[in-house]
């Protein structure tokens, strides 16, 4: 049936999909209705047809790393196939490239990584980020490397965002050979901003660097290769991505790295199902990838998810969720430029490509504040804070921060200070509609008119939140492990006509 559909009608299928997209949910007028999720950059919603894939593959559940019995070589096999779906959704030659999966996110394939490439080459002592990467493409390298150079980025204030290749070419010029690698996003968490990254491979190239890509927000939003044909020394070296911002919850990280690199490279994590003999006095790590990268037992399970995942996504076309997407960026960004009490940051659309990313301020409002009566007014589900990517945050609100008399780089600030220093994030997936977009803006509208009425009825909470002072829902009314397991334990008795 699947098969038979166009990628168009592929693409409304997978849409309606996805589990838990209509969640009802309580609202402060005593009503309640489905929710619309616009947090997808913190995490996307689970797809189906995956989730189906590995709920078969449960029924044939074992461990990899054996062939003789059934179920271990079904394993093993299906192992495999997740890494090759991997490589074939971006377009790495296998002769080339090997996957491997990672525990906890993009975050530990950075630190993997960070740590690996700074024991290879210790001569070469300095990495490139950009001012705009998530904590977890900038810590890691902080600790591992000699020295980490921020580079800036384009523009000011509120628009700041996105690499200005001129301005990476004088940094690159400058550190030279002294530079191991550059690790760098493809698009911002905050702002969408996408970068040129195989332009900027050839730049890293041009000193015997490395080129590390941050492929965490790009990756569900955007085609991306390996390797770019048209342009001389472009491939990417190294390219590191969660499997639970592409519509696989529960599944690992990923790194996708030459395999000229990881050879050489002593692996960064020692145990089982990575080496090839264990003595008393010594151990011979496989040469084999990526069972030499991969240490213990795997998240089989999350690594089918994803690559059924990234199967599907590859039959609808990449370049279609990315049309799709860019409709409904532009629409957003044009209605809500139009609210005057909205500040809206980065690079606008028009300006620089972005992703479906959009992070926001009310005037008037504190972010937690926006989040939270988004949430229990109008059940939109948006992130607010600085999203772990402080210094750029706090950088785009400076002009705000300074008129209200705050320092915006003041570490360890009050709780007040900080309900300032921060934004709201609306982000889309394949699954959000214009219906959604044009929720959000009514939404927004509706909190401006209501303003003073809001902030008598809400009390601020910690550094970051807001509650109202009488609709309290607890998160265990919403959802309760406990009520769950004993719901699956006694299911209901099924009667019989
Ligand atoms: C751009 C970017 N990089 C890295 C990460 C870290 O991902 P994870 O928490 O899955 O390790 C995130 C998560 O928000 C991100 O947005």
């Amino acid at each position: 049936m699947i098969n038979a559909m166009n990628s168009h009608q592929l693409l409304k299928t997978i849409q309606d999909s996805f589990i838990g997209r209509d969640t009802i949910y309580p609202l402060v007028d005593g009503s309640s209705g489905p929710r619309r999720y616009l947090d997808s950059a913190a995490s996307t919603l689970m797809m189906q047809p995956a989730f189906e894939v590995a709920k078969e593959f449960l029924t044939h559940y074992a461990s990899t790393h054996s062939e003789l019995h059934y179920a271990a070589k079904g394993a093993s096999q299906a192992y495999q196939w997740a890494h090759q779906r991997v490589l074939a959704f971006v377009g790495a030659d296998t002769n080339i490239y090997s996957a491997y999966f990672t525990g906890s996110g993009a975050t530990a394939g950075f630190n993997r990584i960070a740590a690996e490439l700074s024991e290879k080459r210790p001569e070469r002592d300095v990495v490139l980020v950009s001012e705009m990467e998530h904590h977890s493409n900038d810590l890691p390298h902080r600790k591992h490397s000699g020295e980490t150079v921020h580079l800036p980025l384009m523009g000011e204030g509120p628009s700041y965002g996105g690499l200005d290749l001129e301005v990476v070419t004088e940094f690159v010029r400058k550190y030279g050979e002294r530079i191991n690698y550059l690790a760098i996003t493809g698009a911002s968490n905050v702002t969408g901003a996408i970068t040129p990254i195989h332009e900027l491979a050839q730049l890293a190239h041009s000193v015997g660097a490395y080129l590390v890509i941050d492929a965490s927000q790009m990756i569900a939003h955007a085609p991306i290769s390996m390797q770019d044909k048209s342009l001389d020394d472009a491939d990417i070296d190294i390219l590191v991505f969660s499997g639970h911002k592409i519509y696989a919850p529960g599944s690992p990280g990923v790194v996708i790295a030459k395999s000229s690199l990881l050879a050489d490279m002593p692996p960064a994590e020692l145990g089982g199902g990575m080496v090839d003999d264990v003595y008393l006095d010594k151990f011979i790590p496989s040469s084999v990838l990526p069972d030499r990268e991969e240490a213990g037992t795997p998240n089989i399970v999350g690594a089918i998810t994803l690559g059924a995942v990234l199967d599907i996504l590859l039959r609808i076309g990449m370049d279609k969720i990315r049309e799709k997407e860019i409709r409904l960026i532009d629409l957003a960004w044009e209605k809500l430029s139009a609210i005057d009490e909205v500040n809206l940051y980065g690079p606008a659309p028009d300006v620089l490509p972005r992703t479906g990313t959009i992070s926001f301020n009310i005037q008037g409002f504190d972010h937690g504040l926006t989040a939270a009566t988004l949430n229990d007014y109008h059940n939109i589900q948006v992130r607010n804070g600085c999203f772990c990517a402080h210094p750029y945050v706090r950088e785009m609100l400076k002009p705000e921060l300074w008129a209200l008399d705050i320092d915006p780089d003041a570490p360890n600030s009050e709780a007040d200070v900080e309900r300032k220093r921060g934004m709201v994030r609306a982000s889309l997936g394949i699954y959000t509609t214009e219906a959604d977009i044009l929720a959000l803006v009514d939404a927004i509208k509706d909190l401006v008119a209501r303003k003073e009425e809001i902030l008598s009825l809400y009390v601020p909470e910690g550094s970051n939140g807001y509650r109202h002072r009488e609709f309290t829902p607890a998160a265990s009314a919403i959802f309760n492990p406990q009520r769950a397991l004993e719901h699956a334990l006694n299911p209901p008795i099924k009667c019989v006509a």
